[in-house]
């Protein structure tokens, strides 16, 4: 039993035996103040709201739900959209993990990360011997992930060389890869994302028309957080539970302190909103106030 609890065990007793004799009509509202629990050790247990892993219950975040009930069970090509942060990732993982593909492979690859000629062996795989280093023959994702998912992130940094090749396996269904002369048919969802602006980069030619058209047979737009009223306290909530989890501190949080994350504008999303919690449950004393918060958001105040 906690300090607290055995506290509140001890005022209950108290309050019966006042109320056996007679002098409960004195005692009441002290000892009744005494039990309330402070504003900010308020646990609320009520369920946090979330679809697809994805917590919020704001209307833009519920119009996503519904868009995702609607194409997790299809295999369609999905583009999802969003400024950093937002969980574009969670999607398309949610896409995999409740759709039809579920139990195969689930294959990501950030096209910003790898260099251009690494990223053509890593999708499409290489024969033996075809550049320095093959020492063996190996398979692509697109190969791996057979009847999985092949997540493209950051797509928008797809260099052009190898954007012909992915539209082939778009609209063929086949691979050729590094160095062999075979092509070999291939049979994924592919989930890609970006936060760039694929239509304006079109325009602009260092995007092919023809594969963003095929890519974004269906797009699912991330909000950014400073526009889902409401969501922010459900994610705190959430977070806090799992920093209990990851680092073992159960922490809480003032009303106050919940009001400036509530104003703050996030420019970085749910990411910044999470290392904002990981980063006060770490340092704070068990109760997270406004002179714990990053001074950008204290200046809130
Ligand atoms: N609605 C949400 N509920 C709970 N956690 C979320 C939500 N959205 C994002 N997250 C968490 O926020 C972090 C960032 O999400 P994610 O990596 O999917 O974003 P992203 O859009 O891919 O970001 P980037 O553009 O920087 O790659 C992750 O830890 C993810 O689990
Ligand atoms: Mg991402």
């Amino acid at each position: 039993m906690s300090d607290r609890q055995e506290l509140r065990a001890r005022l209950e007793a108290l309050l019966a035996e006042a109320r056996a004799s007679g002098e409960y009509e004195a005692l009441r509202p002290l000892l009744e103040s005494a039990l309330a629990e402070p504003q900010s050790e308020r646990r609320d247990d009520s369920k946090i709201p979330m679809s697809y892993g994805m917590v919020g219950d704001s209307k833009p975040m519920r119009d996503v739900a519904a868009l995702l009930d609607k194409v997790v069970q299809s295999d369609v090509p999905v583009l999802v959209l969003g400024e950093t942060g937002t969980g574009k990732e969670l999607v398309a993982r949610a896409l995999h993990q409740y759709g039809l593909r579920k139990g195969k492979p689930f294959l990501a690859e950030n096209c910003a990360a790898v260099p251009a000629d690494l990223l053509e062996s890593e999708l499409f795989g290489h024969k033996k011997g075809s550049f320095t280093g093959a020492y063996i023959d190996r398979p692509g994702h697109f190969v791996a992930a057979d009847k999985g998912t092949v997540f493209l992130d950051e797509i928008g940094d797809m260099p052009s060389p190898m954007q012909p090749k992915l539209l082939r396996v778009l609209q063929e269904g086949e691979v050729r890869p590094v160095g062999s002369n075979k092509v070999i048919k291939v049979d994924v969802r592919i989930v890609a994302a970006t936060n760039k602006d694929l239509r304006a980069m079109c325009k602009a030619g260092t995007f092919r028309e023809d594969l963003y058209f095929r890519l974004a047979v269906l797009t699912v737009q991330l909000p950014p957080l400073r526009d889902r009223k409401g969501d922010v306290r459900h994610l705190v909530r959430f977070f806090l539970d799992l920093m209990e989890k990851e680092m073992g501190r159960r922490c809480t949080i003032t009303p106050e302190a919940l009001e400036l994350l509530d104003r703050w504008r996030w420019p970085g999303n749910v990411r910044e909103l999470e290392n904002e919690i990981r980063r006060t449950v770490a340092l704070s004393d068990g109760t997270i106030k406004p002179s714990d918060l990053s001074p950008q958001i204290r200046a809130l105040a």
